[in-house]
């Protein structure tokens, strides 16, 4: 609910409370963020802080108004430059008449049930009120309006700002942000998603210090280097103790999340649009809306504060088509091919997804143009006959009839020199007179900034989609956009072209589920997630890597919104052999997909993927909407790792272990910390592994009646059929035990092999099952 209190606003979701008042000066000055606290007329005036006088060098706004109020040392809802406020501004204008300097005060504020969503940036659905603060230049006519938007049954504020000028000289925006935030120190770290090119999301702290921190993207995506979510927590918060304010952005391009810290201790936090390459024009009449940002708060540690973002992700933020909708199991050909394929291998690996229980079958990069590597066919359209010889449709048809559904890969910003569409129109890609372009993957990218470019792509992309039964897309990026013209407008003219673009093809056929897939994680964010609900988060399908990968974006997305594959056994970006036993569990808490050749496996290994996969069906509701929580984090390389994801009734959980480097003296695996029901009683069971023979090398030979050569072609069939004993952990026992402590099975340190010993090994891994018996 919002509501006014003489001059506070106070913004009140399901457990939370934002607060802050207008002064006297109008100015807006935060008094509150937290958990849901009770107030009125009286006590309000509590709150927030108990500025008597101006500190020294201090500027006073408006001596005249309230000799008192300096901007500076005070919390406030937006920062202006040029009226004494020192810490960074969250807007920066200039017009002839005035130069930098705006005296924007308060001048009307309004409540509103009814939301429109203008459809200018990607906006959250199902928001159920708004406020909207007016703010006006005291001399000129130009209004800031600051929005702030519920959702009544979750628990994140969304934020905007809206310029609009009225006046005759056009008005220069070099900065604007859609969100500011400030708060009394409390010891605060910031933690930050970043990474490279299959390394994403690495969740990095850092201690607030003097100064400003920043964390942002250039590169015209969202980018994998600093995603656009963050968190501030104390420094001693964990995942279930201590206050955590986290926030993100709804935008898909250079965007930047600001940290300061002042000399009174006050932490001052922006999020908006970068403002490097940034200089946009308004003309009299026109107005600039801001993406919008996302905010929320626990004081619980963070598996509350990345709960709250999830649930509210899933509800408003995901393509309302896709909402809470469970997502399919899928095999994709990407690592089982690469460019190399026909016809008749990819119906060879869809036969035997469809043996296995698998629901869609996605054909990646290479089925177009000219496209027999990366270096050419970009853009252009026409199936390639050489590979798909009944063309897309022929495929798409074998593959319905094998009982499939089937999905296809497109890189539409993306265009090679070496294609039709490059010899026809070069001006769509883009690029700068008189100097030599960059290339990235070999490739160029559209200019969508131009009409054109963005009407160009919409035909192409539905001409493919018409042309066969396509109930999926993987819509990849591959790169980085670099010699962009200089006129301050283009990269975000360039994600306004995107949006129209995803805007135009999501609302032409909403029956597609999109994946999002920019290299991986090169573009996740919660702008494509509007669109795409789901987002392939990194190249890297090294099971362990994914685990940093994973967690990282579990601080501030929903499972339901991240893919994993299985891949080969032996990984293709880091060489790491892996039994697909191990590699499972990381994949199994994300959108599960496999993507290897799975009409080149073993026997035993078609059964593991098969249970696998029969595994996740059962429990696909869990894993993909199920609250998600770390009981332990992985800290460090070679560390381990522990997850849960709990259905919010307790009624059931499934916890992944996720061993790092092997001890020799195995520490005790205790599972606790689940916070199921007391006096309820539960079944605990082990998703327990078929180990294969030749993974204990010449040590069969102490157990064999005869000598085998661990390498040689005996135990390669020994191996086919015969597994290693499966542990035994599973209990029936009561919440109380859970929550404090199960010791479970010790592992294999040296010898012994039994249904009472767990064989981890380096990077291995375990599900574990728990549900409530009565
Ligand atoms: C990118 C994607 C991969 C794959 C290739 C195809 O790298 O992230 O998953 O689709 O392109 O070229």
């Amino acid at each position: 609910m919002i509501r006014q209190i003489d001059n506070y606003f106070v913004i009140e979701t399901k457990n939370l409370s934002y607060i802050f008042h207008k002064n006297k000066v109008g100015y807006l000055v935060n008094d509150y963020f937290g958990n849901k606290i009770q107030i009125d007329e009286q006590s309000i005036e509590s709150l927030g802080l108990k500025e008597a006088f101006p500190k020294g060098t201090s500027t006073i706004v408006d001596e005249s108004v309230d000799p008192t109020f300096s901007a500076d040392n005070q919390l406030l809802e937006y920062s202006f430059a040029g009226k004494g406020d020192n810490k960074e501004p969250a807007i920066i204008i200039k017009n002839d008449k005035r130069g930098y300097v705006f005296d924007f005060r308060f001048f009307k504020a309004e409540i509103k049930k009814e939301i429109v969503d203008i459809k200018l940036v990607p906006m959250p659905n199902h928001l159920d009120e708004e406020l909207i603060i007016s703010l006006k230049d005291s001399d000129l006519n130009i209004v800031l309006e600051l929005h702030y938007y519920i959702a009544n049954e979750f628990d994140v504020i969304v934020r905007n700002t809206v310029l609009i000028n009225n006046e005759d000289e056009v008005l220069s925006i070099r900065k604007i942000a859609s969100l500011q935030f400030d708060t009394i120190n409390k010891n605060f770290e910031v933690l930050n998603l970043n990474g490279a090119w299959i390394g994403e999301s690495h969740p990095e702290k850092q201690k607030l210090h003097r100064g400003i921190y920043i964390n942002d993207s250039k590169s015209g995506l969202s980018s994998n280097a600093h995603n656009t979510f963050f968190l501030i927590k104390e420094e001693k918060a964990t995942m279930d103790y201590g206050e955590v304010y986290s926030f993100n952005l709804m935008y898909s391009g250079n965007h930047q999340e600001l940290v300061e810290l002042n000399a009174y201790d006050h932490v001052h936090i922006q999020s908006g649009i970068n403002p490097i390459f940034f200089d946009y024009k308004l003309n009299k009449g026109e107005i600039f809306v801001t993406p919008f940002a996302l905010m929320t708060y626990s004081a619980k540690g963070y598996n509350l504060s990345s709960q709250r973002m999830a649930d509210f992700i899933n509800a408003c933020v995901v393509n309302e088509h896709f909402a809470g909708h469970l997502r399919p199991v899928l095999i994709n050909n990407w690592e089982a091919t690469y460019f190399n394929f026909n016809e008749a291998k990819l119906i060879s690996i869809a036969k035997k997804a469809k043996a296995f229980g698998l629901e869609l079958f996605v054909l990646d990069d290479g089925w177009f143009g000219r496209r027999t590597n990366d270096t050419k066919g970009l853009g252009d359209y026409d199936v390639n006959k050489k590979k798909l010889r009944h063309g897309l449709k022929g495929l798409a048809d074998k593959i319905n009839k094998l009982g499939l559904k089937f999905g296809l890969w497109m890189e539409p910003e993306g265009i090679s020199v070496d294609s039709s569409i490059f010899e026809q129109h070069p001006e769509y890609a883009i690029s700068l007179e008189r100097i030599k372009p960059s290339f990235g993957r070999h490739q160029l990218v559209m200019n969508l900034a131009k009409k054109e470019v963005q009407d160009y792509l919409i035909n192409s992309v539905s001409e493919v989609l018409d042309s066969a039964n396509i109930e999926y897309v993987k819509w990849d990026m591959n790169r980085n956009i670099t010699d962009f013209p200089g006129n301050g407008q283009f990269h975000h003219d360039f994600v306004l072209g995107l949006y129209r673009v995803l805007e135009t093809l999501t609302s032409k056929y909403p029956t597609i589920l999109f994946e999002n897939c920019s290299s991986g994680g090169n573009r996740l964010d919660l702008g494509m997630l509007h669109y795409f609900p789901q987002t392939w988060a990194s190249d890297c399908s090294d099971h362990y890597e994914r685990i940093s990968i994973q967690g990282g974006l579990y601080f501030g997305y929903p499972l339901s919104c991240i893919t994993g594959h299985v891949s080969a056994h032996l990984n293709h970006q880091l060489l790491r052999d892996t039994p697909y036993a191990d590699k499972f569990p990381v994949a199994a808490f994300s959108c599960l997909g496999y993507e290897l050749a799975l009409d080149e496996l073993t026997s035993l290994q078609e059964k593991v993927i098969k249970s696998q996969i029969s595994f996740y069906k059962d429990h696909r509701q869990l894993l993909q909407y199920g609250d998600f929580y770390k009981i332990k984090e992985k800290e460090y390389a070679g560390d381990s790792a522990v997850w849960m994801v709990k259905a919010k009734d307790n009624k059931e959980a499934i916890i992944g272990y996720f061993n790092g480097l092997q001890s020799a003296t195995p520490k005790e695996t205790i599972i606790r910390h689940l916070g199921l029901e007391e006096g309820k009683r539960y079944q605990l069971s082990v998703f327990a592994h078929d180990h294969e023979l030749k993974h204990f090398g010449s040590l069969v030979n102490m157990v064999l009646p005869f000598h085998i050569n661990p390498d040689g072609a005996l135990m390669r069939l020994i191996n086919k059929y015969k597994t290693m004993p499966k542990e035994n952990d599973n209990y029936v026992l009561d919440g109380s035990i859970l929550n404090n402590g199960l010791i479970l099975k010790s592992e294999w340190a040296g010898n012994g092999v039994s249904e009472d010993v767990r064989i981890l090994k380096d990077f291995g891994s375990r599900l574990y099952y728990i549900k409530m018996v009565e």
